[in-house]
């Protein structure tokens, strides 16, 4: 099968925000408890974070980590983490039902975010809770000194403040499931009096409000704009959630996904466009896609978790083949909608539905999904650019005219690089690549990054690393200096990145 492409140096979507290539702890299963924290543990450092779990947190170059939830923080009691830990109580945590012991809070999380180079993008209680807890949480981590939450913080050993720039107000509050769920005017309500205070605590901060869990949620839409007639001038983001599932085993319906995952940005960029018109207002909101994966796989398993244990293996999804592959195009899709995605997570980080998993006194290593963000985070940070693709399309059993091919290119002027991202969704075929390169002069070729498996199925474990990138041979770029040709061969069911240097 062919594909053409044209790249060319003016046709810009967007700068990238770094923080696109977000991610998410939450006290949920094991992802801080035997997860990135695990006293005892051979790598665990001196206050009991384990390095091995941040070695691969670097290696991923994460900017921001949302936390503490996810479902969790529509229960959290943020004073319960901290001070002295011996002090801290055991709850019930009803959104998992499970127990947290409360060792990690708001101070160890700081630390551990320091060590892996990260920043943190906090999450409030509006399900329990509201503005009162909302207003004092800011205080504690970002007023300077001399008021009874900053002084506290101070006496618990941080004399600076954290200063965290962004902050969500709940989580997924249109969802029964929720702690506390809301309608979307009693949650437009308590966000945009939470967001009021919040913002005169701490003027210098960004705030997210809950767009809907998902695009099939029954309120979707309504409850976007209406909560949006609420908060639309306090709040500069709305989030947006999605996972993915391939329950039907098929493949070629489960690639075509990140087709509804652009359609669904769209739709809620469109919807704050909306709401700007009615209010004539002049300013943007933009979107924070704070939860986005494939999630499936453990759902049977979870049904058989006991309730009320201490960091059970919730959630533990074992990522294959093509679950890289769904991720690779929703990683696409994210930079190709960069003026409006100003930051995404991947949900989530460590062991729970994640690209990094650890053994509890063992080891960590890292899933099939691990390489396509790693290689997203690394090499696609710039300007985005539309990219024309010529190429044959496909109909699924939900989506129609579905690409072969799923591409975008990104520009980093600094580094002298153009990246090529590419998912060649043909099962059976490979994809012969001719890309015409515009405005860039001369060009190399310097690496054409792979990832595929003959077996869509297969997975990483502890013990062996089946699905890794390669570098792929055989790529070649010609032609003059104002137009290049470049021409590889994109294997079936793969993860591509090409990179191009001048
Ligand atoms: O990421 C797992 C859960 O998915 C989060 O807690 C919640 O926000 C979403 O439903």
């Amino acid at each position: 099968m062919k594909a053409k492409l044209t790249v060319h140096r003016e046709f810009s979507i967007g700068e990238t925000d770094k923080r696109i290539y977000g991610s998410f702890i939450e006290h949920l299963g094991r992802a801080v408890y035997t997860g990135i924290y695990e006293p005892g543990h051979p790598s665990a450092d001196s206050e009991g974070f384990r390095n091995d779990a941040a070695d691969l947190v670097k290696e991923l170059d994460v900017p921001i980590v949302r936390y503490p939830g996810g479902n969790f923080v529509s229960g959290y009691n943020w004073e319960d983490g901290i001070g002295p830990v011996e002090n801290r109580p055991m709850r019930l945590d009803l959104a998992w039902g499970t127990k947290e012991s409360n060792r990690v809070g708001i101070n160890e999380f700081a630390k551990w975010a320091k060590k892996v180079n990260t920043d943190v993008m906090m999450a409030v209680n509006l399900g329990t809770r509201g503005a009162e807890s909302a207003r004092n949480i800011v205080e504690y981590c970002n007023f300077k000194g001399g008021s009874y939450w900053s002084d506290l913080r101070r006496s618990h050993g941080v004399s600076d403040p954290y200063n965290y720039k962004l902050w969500c107000l709940g989580n997924e509050m249109d969802g029964p499931w929720q702690i506390c769920h809301r309608t979307a005017d009693e949650y437009g309500r308590v966000a945009a009096e939470a967001a009021k205070v919040m913002k005169w605590t701490d003027p210098s901060i960004e705030l997210v409000a809950c767009g809907s869990s998902n695009a099939r949620m029954p309120s979707f839409g309504t409850w976007e704009s209406t909560m949006l007639d609420h908060v639309y001038d306090l709040v500069d983001y709305v989030s947006l959630h999605i996972y993915f599932a391939n329950r039907e085993e098929d493949t070629p319906n489960f690639l075509g996904r990140s087709l509804e995952m652009d359609r669904f940005i769209k739709t809620v960029a469109g919807i704050c466009d909306l709401v700007q018109a009615k209010k004539n207002s002049k300013k943007t909101v933009n979107l924070s896609f704070d939860e986005w994966n494939v999630w499936y796989h453990s759902n049977d398993a979870d049904r058989q978790i006991e309730k009320w244990t201490e960091a059970p293996a919730l959630l533990e999804d074992i990522y294959n083949m093509e679950d890289a592959l769904v991720a690779g195009c929703m990683l696409i899709t994210l930079l190709k909608n960069a003026d409006r995605v100003k930051v995404a997570c991947l949900a989530q980080l460590v062991n729970v539905i994640a690209p990094i998993m650890t053994v509890k006194g063992g080891k960590a290593w890292r899933q099939t999904i691990f390489y396509p963000f790693m290689d997203a985070s690394r090499y696609g940070r710039g300007t985005v650019l539309r990219c024309p693709v010529t190429v044959e399309k496909y109909d699924s059993k939900e989506y129609s005219d579905v690409p072969y091919l799923e591409t975008v290119a990104v520009h980093n002027a600094e580094k002298k690089e153009i990246s090529i991202f590419a998912v060649n969704r043909n099962l059976n075929e490979a994809i012969n690549l001719e890309a015409e390169i515009a405005g860039f002069g001369d060009l190399r070729l310097a690496e054409h990054r792979l990832l595929c498996h003959k077996d869509l199925k297969a997975v990483n474990s502890a013990q062996e690393e089946k699905v890794k990138p390669v570098v792929q041979q055989g790529g070649s770029i010609e032609g003059s200096d104002g137009s290049k040709l470049l021409q590889a061969s994109l294997p079936p069911a793969s993860w591509n990145v090409i990179r191009l240097q001048y």
